[in-house]
């Protein structure tokens, strides 16, 4: 089974195929991680990487309650509790860096949620008051961006002290980046906006900075071509998805993570045989597949070479030990939707394991 080769990823020996996928939990209070989080993770510590959930850079890349920071040292003594965990359990993890831009609230952190454009996406957001219309964005100064890379720069140092095996940009799902990439977020009339080359200068800006700090082959790029969340759209995904990954291939990168069909109103650009198919054409590189895979389908992309690795996101909230599930050909957990975000250690770290239920 291909699920259980080991893979080399850069100087890790990854145990099996199996990556636990980033999922946001708000689960950290004041923003910073805790005995509880690293709890969770070092009970999944079994998948061959683990895929932190996104970390805002900065107090305005944070879009949600109870997202975890990674821009102070109480955060860097947070995250390094966590990353102790999952080694002691004999893992290895990543972190996701993550700025959301236009999909924030005010009442999260008090500000306008920043933007490429001053587009209002047609979103509601969760917010500590219930659901509530997602404001019109302010645009970023074309001054502003630079900082925006330092706070990627900063948390990618943070990542290295915290302990991290290696960090994953976040350029996927309508969040910032993707913001920059694609043209229904994106109106600029300034070297960030207009053709592609323009509209991908933060996303390489950033993974130059990234890369400046930990190296080309242990940081990772999450994208998602054709994906719909965020209120987000392309003219023309295969030009801004293609371009992006073969300017990815000019370093060695860890692997381009690529988001198959996460909340996508129905299949994603089947001309080029899917999001995965047109990254893997352009990237010379580790590729990770994710979305709605199982067990069956993933073997199939592994075995097809359409992947070299294969993350599960909803199947490891609800599994903590998937792999093992995996490999017995054992039935599966159902998660629970109401605690995905939000709440205590109920719907976090109390689902069985194999062994929990054999006792
Ligand atoms: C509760 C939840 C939180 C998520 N948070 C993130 C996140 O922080 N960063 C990210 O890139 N994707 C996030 N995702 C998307 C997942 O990484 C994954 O792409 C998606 O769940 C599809 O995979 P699955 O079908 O295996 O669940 C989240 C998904 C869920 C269900």
């Amino acid at each position: 089974m291909a699920l259980f080769d080991t893979f080399t990823l850069g100087s890790l020996t990854l145990p099996n195929r199996i990556v636990m996928a980033p999922m946001t939990r708000s689960r950290s209070f004041d923003t910073v991680p805790s005995e509880l989080n690293a709890k969770y993770y070092a009970q999944r510590a079994s998948a061959g990487l683990i895929v932190s959930e996104g970390a805002q850079v900065s107090a305005l890349g944070q879009g949600y309650p109870y997202t975890p920071g990674i821009y102070t040292d109480a955060h860097r003594a947070g995250w390094q509790t966590v990353t102790d965990a999952v080694h002691d359990a004999g893992g290895r993890i990543y972190a996701q860096l993550w700025h959301v831009g236009r999909t924030g609230h005010p009442s999260v952190h008090g500000h306008a949620p920043v933007a490429p454009s001053a587009l209002q996406p047609d979103s509601t957001i969760f917010t500590p008051t219930g659901l509530e219309q997602i404001p019109m964005p302010r645009a970023l100064a074309a001054e502003e961006l630079p900082y925006i890379v330092d706070e990627y720069r900063r948390a990618a140092r943070i990542a290295v002290d915290a302990g991290f095996d290696g960090v994953e940009v976040h350029g996927a799902n309508g969040y910032l980046l993707d913001q920059f990439l694609q043209t229904g977020t994106n109106h600029r009339s300034d070297a960030y906006g207009g053709s592609v080359e323009n509209r991908a200068r933060l996303l390489l800006e950033v993974t130059e900075a990234v890369v400046d700090v930990w190296g080309s082959q242990k940081v990772g790029v999450r994208l998602s071509p054709g994906g719909s969340f965020g209120d987000i759209s392309d003219n023309d995904p295969v030009e801004t998805f293609g371009f992006s990954a073969s300017a990815l291939s000019e370093y060695p990168l860890s692997y381009v993570h690529v988001v198959e069909t996460f909340q996508a109103d129905g299949p994603v650009l089947e001309n080029v045989g899917g999001p995965t198919a047109l990254i893997r054409s352009q990237f010379a590189g580790t590729v990770i597949t994710s979305g709605g895979f199982d067990q069956t389908s993933a073997e199939k992309v592994l075995d097809g070479g359409g992947a070299d690795l294969v993350a599960f996101g909803r199947p490891f909230i609800a599994n903590p030990d998937l792999p093992a599930r995996f490999a017995a050909g054992a039935p599966l957990n159902e998660g629970d939707h109401d605690t995905f975000y939000g709440g205590d250690e109920r719907g976090y770290i109390d689902y069985p394991t194999l062994a929990d239920l054999t006792v």
